[in-house]
């Protein structure tokens, strides 16, 4: 490898792969980007972002412009560039199982590239994978396809990605850790020596933990699954606050995270989680921990909170409604998370779902995500231009997602559009003290109005 900034090859443009490729060339790395896609690669040739994620679009066409270079071709990147970042996808099965077909022939496709390049070269796992697998499946798929041998003819590093979608430029940007694991030390010095340059700064030796390939994997788990635990956390709270008169679960929480030892973020009550990453990491690792014949009762509680969490919303619609057959229901958001218009795992579906079972009339809204969820539940919901025009003549409203937008509504514009103002706060952005006495007002993890 030139002791120049390395030249990189990215194999999978996806949320992931598409922001890490953007923010390596805005850093001024020559970067290849992979896909089997061919459409999603000509609609990025053309510098249109083909997701939505905050500065993508103009990261996006900043790196066109400067030369981000696009291909089907593995063989092409491969002997093109010192590194391999490889950012495919790892979806996860309904029994926990993690379909690593994508990883095996990106793997393949690079190890058959890599038996006609002649030089060392770098590979390196970023998606999320099971303990044990860059290690295995993907050494072996990489050695089998280019008979070569890891170590002394070619590096691995397994190097996972804590990007949080909607803050995902920042994230690879700043990131607050990076962990190397390694295969051989080599592989992992080239890695280190990347994110140094890639930084530009002396604190990044700092943030970097250097391990093994099984750590690694293990570190991305188990942060997702603290994270995951801490949502749950707070949510199992909030059942309590919620049937105790005076109680409020915003409180309880603001007062637990000001202890440093334990922190506020990632205590906020709610719907629960959704996404691609959680509810997929989460039933790996326990799926996986099961395979070895070990419980993880953590894990499992958190998943199980969870799952029953969104329909916390729903119960409280039926509070306040009774039956909601024929009852027409705007729901507010529908993206998993603010900033996004991602829906794989939305909380929102689960809403939706329970809703239409009621037989209730759903309308939606969302600033960036209607789009895909059309293409999953196609008219068996109504689709709104606005919050406002969501509201009109609606019996309830759901809040579930947590778009700067709807900050902005006002009691008023519910009690002046809809038929029967019913607030339910699924995300806990208003103030209580200014929605209650003027509209139905219930929000999660908030008890009833202690008697005075
Ligand atoms: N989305 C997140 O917020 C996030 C955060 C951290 C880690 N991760 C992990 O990162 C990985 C990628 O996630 P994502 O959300 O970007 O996935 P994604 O499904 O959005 O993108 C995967 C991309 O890989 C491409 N691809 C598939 N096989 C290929 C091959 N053989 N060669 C080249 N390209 C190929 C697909 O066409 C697609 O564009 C997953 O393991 C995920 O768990 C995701």
């Amino acid at each position: 490898m030139s002791h120049e900034r390395p030249s990189i090859s990215v194999f999978g443009l996806g949320r992931v792969g598409l922001c890490f490729a953007a923010c390596c060339a805005h850093r001024g790395f020559h970067v290849i980007g992979v896909d089997i896609d061919e459409e999603k690669l000509s609609v990025i040739e053309r510098g249109e972002a083909p997701f939505y994620e905050p500065h993508l679009q103009d990261m996006l066409e900043e790196a066109v412009r400067e030369g981000l270079e696009l291909t089907p071709s593995a063989h092409e990147a491969v002997i093109r560039s010192d590194i391999s970042f490889v950012t495919v996808g790892t979806p996860g099965g309904p029994d926990g199982s993690v379909d690593l077909s994508q990883v095996e022939s990106a793997c393949h496709a690079i190890g058959e590239a890599l038996a006609e390049k002649g030089a060392w070269h770098l590979v390196v796992i970023r998606s999320t994978v099971p303990p044990g697998t860059t290690g295995g499946l993907v050494k072996d798929v990489l050695e089998g396809s280019s008979g070569l041998r890891c170590g002394p003819d070619f590096g691995l590093c397994m190097n996972p990605e804590f990007l949080s979608e909607g803050r995902a430029i920042k994230g690879i940007l700043e990131p607050d850790r990076i962990v190397i694991g390694e295969h051989d030390r080599r592989s992992g010095d080239a890695l280190q020596a990347f994110y140094e340059r890639f930084d530009g700064d002396a604190s990044t030796r700092k943030r970097i933990l250097r391990t093994s390939l099984i750590n690694a994997e293990l570190i991305k788990y188990a942060s997702n699954a603290f994270l995951a635990m801490k949502v749950s956390f707070a949510n199992m709270m909030a059942r309590l606050c919620q049937a105790l008169p005076g109680a409020d679960v915003v409180a309880v929480m603001d007062g637990v995270g000001l202890d440093r030892r334990i922190g506020r973020a990632f205590l906020n009550a709610g719907l629960g989680w959704g996404g691609s990453c959680f509810p997929k990491d989460l039933s790996a690792l326990l799926s996986f921990a099961g395979g070895l014949g070990i419980s993880l009762p953590l894990v499992r509680a958190t998943i199980e909170v969870n799952d029953e969490q969104p329909l916390v919303a729903v119960e409280l619609a039926r509070k306040a409604l009774g039956d909601l057959r024929g009852k027409r229901v705007a729901v507010l958001g529908l993206a998993f998370k603010p900033d996004t218009d991602d829906v794989r795992g939305a909380v929102s579906l689960k809403v939706i779902g329970a809703l239409l079972a009621e037989g209730a009339e759903v309308v939606a809204y969302d600033p960036k995500a209607v789009e895909n969820v059309r293409a999953l539940l196609g008219d068996t919901i109504e689709y709104a231009g606005s919050a406002l025009e969501a509201l009109r003549g609606a019996h309830c409203c759901i809040l579930v997602t947590e778009w700067e937008e709807f900050r902005a509504l006002r009691p008023e514009d519910f009690g002046r559009l809809m038929k029967e103002p019913v607030v339910i706060d699924g995300r806990r952005i208003f103030d209580p003290e200014e929605f209650e006495g003027k509209v139905r007002f219930f929000a999660i993890g908030r008890g009833p109005k202690k008697a005075t």
